[in-house]
């Protein structure tokens, strides 16, 4: 029997849409998990939404949606992008769902009856962002969250709690006993260090707001959202259902388990969870991988920053093979990354264009030139023989490297090693002047057996590119005439195809790029996001009015017929302005934002009730409205085409 292995990535909160942050852990799964498959693993998948708690009900209501409104738009918007990120995941589950809540009111209801949890009074500090709580050791400049730098809540209620303290030992005897249980090594010194510090138990239970799984014995509570969200990882499973039987077989009986998180809920994931399933009785079982963070030049990655990039604005213009190789390509194990455009222009460049694509066209347009497009293996005895042995030797090293690396979550390594054969093979070709060869008789069969070591390593390397490039490897495949049977790990030693009969003109794989104009236009991508979501400072509010004083203005539609420089002023424009009565001469402060002839046909607001007064010489009888940014920036308030000068503004 294949021996199982389960993955799963954390629940994500559905506050937004998802950029390349998120994008990242559910790549390093994917990748994971294909890689496994490969490997002849019996794999199960899981990601999903994380859809309860406070945080989720403030999103919700400051989009005028009403909760579940707003989850089921956010989790239909992850379950597009993963797919479009063509993620092979088994299941997703929405902690929404009923199989979710009502597993997680009796896990709740277990712990609470065997007295693992009980009732009593919270007053601290409360980050709603994080949806966790702090002592005021922990705070940040008085009262900030240590994790986001947001306000924390001082809340005081009656709470639940789960008994940390009580299973603080037991914890740190099973850390101790698995040194394999969280990796990298450093978050494994993170958690002890934590738990030896001093374990509180942990509030499980809110009162002050209701969206979440009520507390069945006591339904104005709601269970915390980290119960309630770490759950997901045995109910998506049945666990606690009529039907039981993934669980039992991925997780009771199973052989591997691996939940995949970012270094900032890892404490949730390796204190809590592990308590709460040995308080449940449940055993461990999984093995926690904490990654790092993909960070932007100027920090964390915000809207308002304008320095968010989405994962599909990255793949609708350089292709998803490009988006999910350089991904898990950028981050080295365990580490933050940073992303700038010119990275990842330069990636794809050098990896995926210069020395896998370029690798793949010489090759296949070489065989065509000299041997009509088949080659087969030889046995034959040349001066070259040196060359290719070493290149079968890399391949045979890379294959194990790759392995040693890919079962330790070392992608990005994994990849580096099989970019080391990918130079091997290219190198074949210097070292062995094809060309020259091509020009003499009696070369032909040294030419012949450095072509088909060329294919044959091009056939490896694809076959280990898999778990990362989706289309890429199969064009290869088929540029190759490689049959199903020779496309995965089991033949993937060198010879295990005697005879290639290769395309014509394969398609072109990756287009070169050019650095400068993509790294411009991923900036502009950048920046798009900012204009999503606008907000700015906003200037003070002015007093209250009555309605009548507001009556007092005559506001009318007003046509721009001519427009100059003011003589006397280098900030005024002088306009005349067709307002229906007539024709009015204005002044307006806008020289700097606008030049004259932009001006001319614009229908714009005009205040028409002004006293007159001259302005440095020039009559002024009325007013044009502007907007007004904070930074002083003036915008002409334009108007419909469809009204006509003298019309009323009201
Ligand atoms: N809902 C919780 C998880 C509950 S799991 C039982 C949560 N959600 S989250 O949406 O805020 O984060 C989900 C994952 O995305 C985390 O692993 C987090 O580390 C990861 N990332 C969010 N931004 C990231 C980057 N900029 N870079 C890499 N990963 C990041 O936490």
């Amino acid at each position: 029997m294949n021996k199982t292995f389960y993955i799963t990535t954390p629940i994500y909160y559905p506050s937004g849409k998802f950029h390349i942050g998120s994008a990242y852990t559910t790549c390093l799964c994917d990748s994971i998990i294909r890689y496994k498959k490969l490997k002849g693993y019996d794999t199960r998948f899981l990601t999903g939404t994380d859809e309860h708690g406070q945080k989720i009900e403030e999103a919700a209501s400051k989009n005028n949606k009403s909760p579940q409104e707003h989850v089921d738009y956010i989790a239909g918007l992850a379950q597009d992008l993963w797919k479009q990120l063509a993620i092979s995941n088994d299941d997703f589950i929405r902690t929404t769902e009923k199989r979710h809540e009502e597993v997680v009111e009796e896990i709740f209801e277990k712990l609470l009856a065997n007295d693992d949890i009980y009732l009593g009074e919270y007053s601290g500090n409360y980050c709603v962002s994080c949806e966790s709580y702090f002592t005021p050791t922990q705070l940040v400049d008085g009262d900030k969250c240590p994790d986001c730098g947001r306000q924390t809540e001082v809340i005081k209620e009656e709470t639940y709690f789960l008994r940390l303290t009580k299973y603080a030992d037991k914890l740190l005897d099973y850390i101790d006993q698995n040194p394999e249980f969280i990796v990298p090594e450093t978050r494994r010194n993170e958690v002890v260090s934590f738990i030896k510090s001093g374990l509180q138990d942990l509030s499980v239970s809110r009162t002050a707001f209701s969206w979440g799984v009520k507390v069945k014995s006591n339904p104005k509570h709601v269970v915390y959202v980290w119960i309630d969200a770490l759950s997901n990882y045995i109910t998506a499973l049945g666990y606690g259902s009529k039907d039981e039987s993934l669980y039992q077989k991925y997780w009771i009986n199973g052989d591997e388990v691996i939940h995949v998180v970012g270094k900032d809920i890892l404490r949730f994931h390796a204190i809590y969870w592990p308590i709460m399933l040995i308080a449940l009785d449940i055993p461990i079982k999984f093995r926690l991988f904490a990654h790092g963070w993909y960070l932007m030049k100027d920090g964390k990655m915000s809207k308002s920053k304008g320095n968010v990039i989405y994962p599909e604005q990255l793949v609708e213009r350089y292709g998803l093979d490009a988006f999910r190789y350089y991904i898990v390509r950028e981050i080295a194990y365990g580490n933050d990354g940073v992303f700038t455009p010119e990275d990842y222009v330069k990636r794809i460049n050098t990896d995926l264009v210069n020395d896998y694509g370029n690798l793949v066209s010489r090759s296949i347009s070489m065989v065509n030139k000299y041997f009509k497009g088949t080659v087969s293996k030889t046995k034959h005895n040349h001066e070259y023989k040196e060359h290719e042995e070493d290149l079968e030797r890399v391949a045979k090293e890379t294959f194990e490297n790759y392995q040693k690396n890919m079962d330790e979550f070392k992608l990005a390594k994994a990849l580096q090693e099989l970019s080391v054969l990918v130079k091997r093979t290219n190198k074949l070709i210097d070292d062995t002047f094809p060309w020259e060869l091509a020009k003499q008789d009696d070369k032909k069969d040294v030419l012949a057996s450095v072509m088909y070591h060329l294919i044959e390593s091009i056939r490896v390397i694809s076959i280990l590119y898999l778990p990362f490039l989706l289309s890429t490897p199969k064009d290869v495949f088929d540029f190759l005439g490689v049959e199903e049977d020779l496309r995965d790990f089991s033949s993937i030693d060198f010879g295990s195809k005697s005879t290639y009969t290769v395309v014509k003109k394969p398609k072109h794989l990756f287009p070169r790029l050019d650095l400068e104009k993509e790294s411009e236009v991923i900036k502009e991508l950048m920046h798009e996001g900012k204009k999503e979501e606008p907000r700015r400072e906003v200037l003070p509010m002015q007093k209250e009015i009555e309605f009548t004083d507001f009556t007092k203005l005559d506001l009318r539609v007003g046509k721009i017929l001519e427009c100059k420089k003011h003589e006397n002023a280098k900030k005024l424009l002088v306009s005349k302005i067709d307002t229906g009565d007539r024709v009015r001469n204005i002044v307006s402060g806008i020289a700097e934002f606008y030049k004259p002839e932009e001006l001319v046909g614009k229908y714009v607001q005009v205040v028409t009730n002004l006293k007159p007064v001259k302005l440095r010489g020039e009559l002024s009888e009325g007013m044009i409205l502007c907007g007004e940014t904070s930074d002083k920036t003036l915008y002409i308030i334009e108007v419909s085409d469809k009204l006509l000068p003298g019309d009323k503004i009201s």
